[in-house]
């Protein structure tokens, strides 16, 4: 394979197909599919260019893009550049979401802390988490929208519990093409949050799909609340394995040279 680059977003002719590639990203996964069903006002797509275009302004210097690209080669001897993967990145203090984290909690069954299984991912060849089938019953409420307050209520919970009053890069977004996965760009990909993280010596965040885990742990990542879907009544059926937020404590650059 070509060398990829990382490059920061800056044209937002390269959103729509970011955000395309993120969708593609994700299709397989079950928590992206249960949002899909039970959160009519959120569409990915959109949600993603939102997302990005936020962090192509100029004027705002929390947040940054990146896209990993590879240098096709043309019959002609030029060039051309494919977009395969995307990581965006916040940085600063904690925003105060727009949901209400002191709304009343669904009661669940204690988890425990990242079962092998999870950690591993699918642990196949095609990167997915579909395969990856969750230990815990489903916790059963009463609607989509219980279900989906539940999830921005536990996500803002665990973030705001876990970087409050510290400074931190925070990842919000991070996929790579289905043809181009396990081939090392997530790993190149989560380069800028970690370098930036140890060189100001501050915290990194990200919640992970299980996919995903095991190359956050790679790079320092630990495990540190269980985010769990709960299931409207009558889609029991419906499994969507455990994510887990993550937290990274920096490595000191001194320490990194010894
Ligand atoms: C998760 C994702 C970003 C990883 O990117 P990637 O380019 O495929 O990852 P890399 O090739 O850099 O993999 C680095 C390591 O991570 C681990 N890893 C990556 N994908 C994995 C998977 N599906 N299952 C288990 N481990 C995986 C492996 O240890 C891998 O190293 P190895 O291939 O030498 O074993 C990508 O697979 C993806 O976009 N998945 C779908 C969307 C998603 O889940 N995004 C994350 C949201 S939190």
């Amino acid at each position: 394979m070509a060398e990829v680059r990382i490059v920061q977003i800056t044209d937002p002719a390269d959103v729509p197909i970011c955000a395309q590639l993120c969708r593609e990203a994700v299709a397989d996964d079950p928590f992206i599919r249960f949002m899909d069903l039970y959160n009519q006002e959120m569409d990915f797509i959109d949600e993603t260019k939102k997302r990005l275009n936020n962090a192509l302004d100029p004027a705002n210097t929390d947040e940054i893009a990146f896209k990993a690209v590879l240098d096709v080669p043309e019959e002609n001897g030029t060039t051309h550049e494919e977009i395969v993967g995307v990581a965006h990145w916040y940085h600063g203090n904690v925003t105060i979401p727009k949901y209400d984290t002191f709304m009343k909690e669904v009661q669940e069954e204690p988890n425990e802390i990242m079962p092998d299984e999870i950690a591993a991912g699918s642990g196949g060849s095609t990167p997915s988490s579909t395969t990856v089938v969750s230990p815990e019953p489903a916790v059963v409420v009463k609607n989509a929208e219980e279900a989906i307050t539940h999830v921005y209520r536990q996500h803002g919970n665990a973030y705001i519990s876990t970087v409050r009053g510290k400074r931190h890069v925070y990842c919000r977004r991070m996929m790579v093409s289905p043809k181009h996965q396990r081939k090392g760009i997530g790993r190149k990909l989560i380069e800028w949050g970690v370098n930036k993280a140890d060189e100001e010596n501050i915290v990194g965040y990200l919640n992970a799909r299980p996919a995903a885990m095991k190359l956050y742990q790679a790079a320092g990542f630990e495990p540190v609340a269980p985010l769990n879907c709960v299931i409207p009544e009558g889609d029991e059926q419906f499994i969507v394995p455990t994510g887990y937020a993550m937290l990274r404590k920096p490595r000191p650059l001194a320490d990194q040279v010894k």
